[in-house]
């Protein structure tokens, strides 16, 4: 398992290369931009009118900010790596409403996004399908039911073994590594979640099982999980494209449109 360290300074203001060696994750705080009305309208300006449309249906203001900086944080990470203005990124949606880059030329490039209140997540890779998810750990869950109702047997005793403090954090790194898988896969919940199972106590290295229905080369993945901070836990899932050696993840903190100074954490 992958703890973050001290987050460093690194400049930032060139396209990132598209290295496939490397998988990026690149982090926005929405609630640090309430109030911020010039750069969230340029923010708005970047919507096409489906997303302004969608924007706008949320009943409460933070998921309205928290949809808004998301998707600009999408647009404006996609032209880090594709010489296309944010506002000209064009997306396609599979069955089950997972979005892909839809432009010509740029169907390689890979992302995913995930929001949860305080913290958003854009990941970006090439070529090798990819699911991220972000969960707050301090929000009110009950974890205990959840866990039995939507884990794995397996996942269950392993997470019931553990002493009572330790069970909470335990929840927070299986239900966001089960979210990533399904979301690399763009099923969603049509993939049972009690068909799939973690393995997070072999050491470093993070594996999966799957039972029929699912069928899947359980080889081909290579998992992720830390803490962003004391408040977040962030896992993403990768199945590497065949002959492909393990990526490096690389991960940033910053502010959309303006905040070229990015706060780059060492997860490892
Ligand atoms: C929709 C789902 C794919 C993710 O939901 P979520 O965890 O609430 O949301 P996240 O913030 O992580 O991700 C949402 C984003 O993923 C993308 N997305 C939507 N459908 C997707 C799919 N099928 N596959 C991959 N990504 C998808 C979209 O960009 C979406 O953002 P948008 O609606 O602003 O465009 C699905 O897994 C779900 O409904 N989960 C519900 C939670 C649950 O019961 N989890 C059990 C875990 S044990």
């Amino acid at each position: 398992m992958i703890e973050s360290k001290s987050p460093q300074t690194c400049n930032h203001g060139v396209p990132t290369p598209v290295d496939e060696s490397e998988v990026h994750l690149w982090f926005a705080e929405p609630e640090a931009l309430v109030g911020e009305q010039a750069l969230l309208d340029s923010y708005r300006q970047l919507l096409c009118p489906e997303e302004a449309a969608q924007q706008q249906r949320f009943m409460f203001e933070r998921h309205r900010l928290q949809y808004l900086v998301s998707h600009a944080l999408v647009r404006t990470t996609l032209s880090r790596y594709g010489a296309l203005d944010p506002q000209d990124w064009t997306f396609r949606k599979n069955d089950h409403g997972r979005p892909d880059v839809d432009n010509a030329g740029y169907q390689q490039l890979i992302f995913n996004l995930s929001h949860t209140d305080g913290l958003v997540v854009c990941a970006v890779t090439t070529r090798h399908a990819l699911g991220v998810d972000v969960e707050d750990r301090q929000r009110n869950t009950r974890t205990a039911e959840i866990a039995d109702r939507f884990f794995s047997p397996s996942e269950v005793s392993a997470l019931r073994r553990l002493p009572q403090r330790e069970q909470r954090e335990r929840f927070f790194l299986l239900w966001t590594l089960k979210e990533a898988y399904i979301k690399a896969r763009g099923l969603g919940l049509a993939l049972p979640l009690d068909k799939f199972s973690f393995d997070v106590d072999g050491g470093d290295s993070i594996t999966i099982a799957v039972e029929p229905p699912i069928v899947d080369d359980v080889d081909a993945w290579q998992f992720f999980s830390f803490c962003p901070n004391g408040r977040h836990r962030c896992s993403l899932a990768v199945k590497l494209v065949a002959a492909s050696r393990p990526l490096r993840l690389v991960a940033r903190q910053i502010v959309p449109l303006r905040d070229e100074t990015c706060r780059a954490f060492d997860p490892f």
